[in-house]
């Protein structure tokens, strides 16, 4: 399988310097086979950045989306309408959950939408630091995978890759703590047997598992080496190039 490293650029950078950072970062990129390198610009960037991009040595994500493909929805943007332009999606990020109040019945949509439209979306899930304290991280996992999962056929397992984001490690949090790598080495068991137990075995060891919170270039290789971990998933520190090649050089030498 390939290493995933997908930087999640949130509401960051102008257009104009979205584009000089893809330029500085396709110059800097070999083309590794064997990375999936990704940046997910804000929706207004895909476009441009799409035509752009050499999508040999990279590919694009969108932030989000909505599941209907068009219709009476103001300021949305479809999946439908980012087909060609996004090669993945990044789903149920914690900051829409929380800020923006999405429930699992709208990332089971949102998968949905991407998968039905050629995007592969990037399920999160994730437990908050009160879930942690209270014990609920296995439920709350499970509602979150099982959740966003619902309505992906056995044949489309293939077209869904998997981000454990615990909220207390993303970088925004306040106070916001390093996850230990056994502690993501549970979760990520966890959410390996969650695709067994529903898919099989066979269906389930195919799909990607990344991990984000707060991860940067000097603790990349220690989250990599996590079994079970297919990948990263990148806010701040994919923000500034020089951390996220760095990452990336990371990522090759860990995994050959
Ligand atoms: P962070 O963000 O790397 O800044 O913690 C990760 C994310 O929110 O995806």
């Amino acid at each position: 399988m390939k290493t995933y490293i997908v930087g999640n650029w949130k509401l960051n950078f102008t257009v104009g310097e979205a584009s000089i950072y893809l330029h500085k970062l396709l110059k800097a990129l070999p083309n590794y086979r064997d990375i999936e390198v990704v940046v997910a610009p804000s929706t207004i960037a895909l476009q441009p950045l799409s035509l752009q991009v050499d999508r040999h040595k990279m590919k694009l994500a969108a932030q989000n989306a909505f599941y209907r493909d068009y219709g009476a929805f103001t300021g949305e943007t479809s999946f439908l309408q980012l087909r060609g332009v996004a090669d993945y999606a990044i789903v149920g990020h914690s900051e829409r959950r929380y800020i923006f109040g999405e429930d699992d019945k709208t990332t089971q949509k949102k998968v949905a939408a991407a998968i039905r439209n050629k995007i592969t979306p990037i399920l999160c899930v994730g437990e908050t630091e009160s879930e942690r304290a209270f014990g609920e991280t296995v439920d709350v996992i499970s509602d979150q995978l099982i959740g966003g999962l619902t309505d992906v056929a056995d044949d489309d397992l293939d077209k869904v890759v998997i981000a454990y984001e615990p909220v207390w490690a993303i970088s925004s949090t306040k106070a916001a703590k390093l996850a230990a790598p056994d502690e993501v080495a549970e979760a990520v068991a966890l959410i390996r047997k969650i695709l067994v137990d529903t898919y099989g075995e066979k269906s389930a060891k195919e799909v990607p598992i990344l991990f984000g919170g707060s991860v940067n270039p000097s603790n990349a290789g220690a989250y990599l080496t996590v079994p079970g971990v297919n990948g990263l998933l990148i806010g701040g520190s994919s923000l500034i190039l020089s951390e996220f090649t760095d990452i990336i050089e990371v990522a090759k030498r860990v995994k050959s």
